[in-house]
């Protein structure tokens, strides 16, 4: 990962966002933000039948991250949209399943807050970073192949970051999805890892190409003598817990890998809080129509009985 010597890139080394960018990118893949993805698992999901089984099939032997290739990042780092792409596949490729294949991970920074276009459409600041990562091309070993991510994270805490789950009556910007999944490292220097539990299996992403997403809680692990990059060790000291949690991507019914060979999911990564979502505006009309109308209703009927049927004397008894 060359071109340490030009800590800007051509863009304004100021804003929060490239500054993150950067270390992103000095700090990627091998450890993104203090998270580091270890293996890409890969499931059989054939004869799998409980949808929210852990692990969601019979595993085929996983591929260790740190067995990969990466390419040059120099070559796709836009200052436009202040994005790089680390591309990589297995360094021994025995099968050729990756031959036309490749995992990446993007990483994006932001001059402002705003919300992708792509869903699913997670607020940013420009204190975030987005990490998009996706697996295109692979041949699968399966005809339902699940695939899964395992990841290590480090923090300067004794516990493993908590991993919360947010209900939401809001599905605006990404459709049918009512969650927010977010990893949160409380003590300092605390930061956050945000997410919808939703992949996608087309690059355009949509609601008929939306597969779920589950994690599993972090736990403790000794497993990994993270081979830590300079820039982490600055972060977080050499006094460091690790804890590692997996992401598995689909079910074996419905839209998956097998649909066009692809396969993406995003989190938004930052340090302090998380920015909340407020309600978006369609879903504070819908509640001030839904609120509103018995409040008129109720208003509307008493007008009616106060001032309405004076009359009421022709509907008394005529006996
Ligand atoms: C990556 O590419 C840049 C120019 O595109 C070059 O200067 C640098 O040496 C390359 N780094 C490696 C590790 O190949
Ligand atoms: C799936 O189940 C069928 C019938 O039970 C069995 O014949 C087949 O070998 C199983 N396939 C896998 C991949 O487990
Ligand atoms: C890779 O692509 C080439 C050309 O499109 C094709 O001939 C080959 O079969 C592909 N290999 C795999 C493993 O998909
Ligand atoms: C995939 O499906 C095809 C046709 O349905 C079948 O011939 C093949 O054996 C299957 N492959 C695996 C690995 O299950
Ligand atoms: C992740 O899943 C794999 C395969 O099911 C398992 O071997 C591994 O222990 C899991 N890791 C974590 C951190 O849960």
């Amino acid at each position: 990962m060359g071109s340490r010597e030009g800590p800007c890139w051509g863009w304004g080394c100021c804003a929060p966002g490239p500054v993150l960018l950067l270390s992103l990118l000095w700090a990627a893949p091998s450890a993104l933000l203090g998270e580091e993805t270890r293996q890409l698992f890969e499931f059989d999901g054939t004869n799998a039948s409980d949808t929210a089984a852990q692990p969601p099939g019979r595993p085929y032997p996983p591929y260790s991250l740190a067995e990969f290739s990466w390419s040059n990042v120099s070559g796709s780092v836009d200052p436009a949209t202040l994005s790089a792409t680390f591309q990589g596949h297995p360094t021994g490729d025995p099968t050729g399943a990756f031959a036309n294949g490749s995992l990446a991970f993007r990483v994006q920074a932001f001059p402002r807050s705003g919300r992708p276009a792509q869903p699913p459409r997670l607020l940013h600041t420009a204190d975030t970073c987005q990490l998009e990562v996706a697996l295109s091309g692979a041949s699968p070993r399966g005809n339902r192949s699940l695939f899964g991510l395992e990841v290590a994270t480090l923090g300067p805490g004794p516990a493993c970051p908590s991993l919360q789950g947010q209900h939401s009556i809001d599905d605006e910007y990404a459709p049918a999805v009512f969650q927010l999944d977010q990893l949160l490292w409380g003590s300092l220097p605390s930061g956050f890892v945000q997410w919808r539990p939703v992949a996608f299996s087309q690059k355009q992403g949509g609601r008929e190409s939306a597969l779920p997403c589950r994690a599993s809680p972090p736990y403790p692990t000794l497993a990994y003598l993270l081979s830590q990059s300079p820039i982490v060790r600055a972060f977080f000291g050499s006094q460091n817990n690790f804890c590692a949690f997996n992401l598995t991507f689909g079910t074996p019914t419905g839209p998956g890998y097998w649909d066009q060979h692809y396969l993406s999911w995003s989190a938004l990564l930052g340090v302090g809080a998380p920015p909340v979502d407020a309600l978006s505006p369609l879903v504070l009309g819908i509640m001030v129509v839904a609120l509103g109308a018995p409040a008129l209703l109720l208003l509307a009927g008493g007008l009616f009985l106060l001032l309405g049927p004076k009359g009421y004397s022709e509907y008394q008894r005529i006996n």
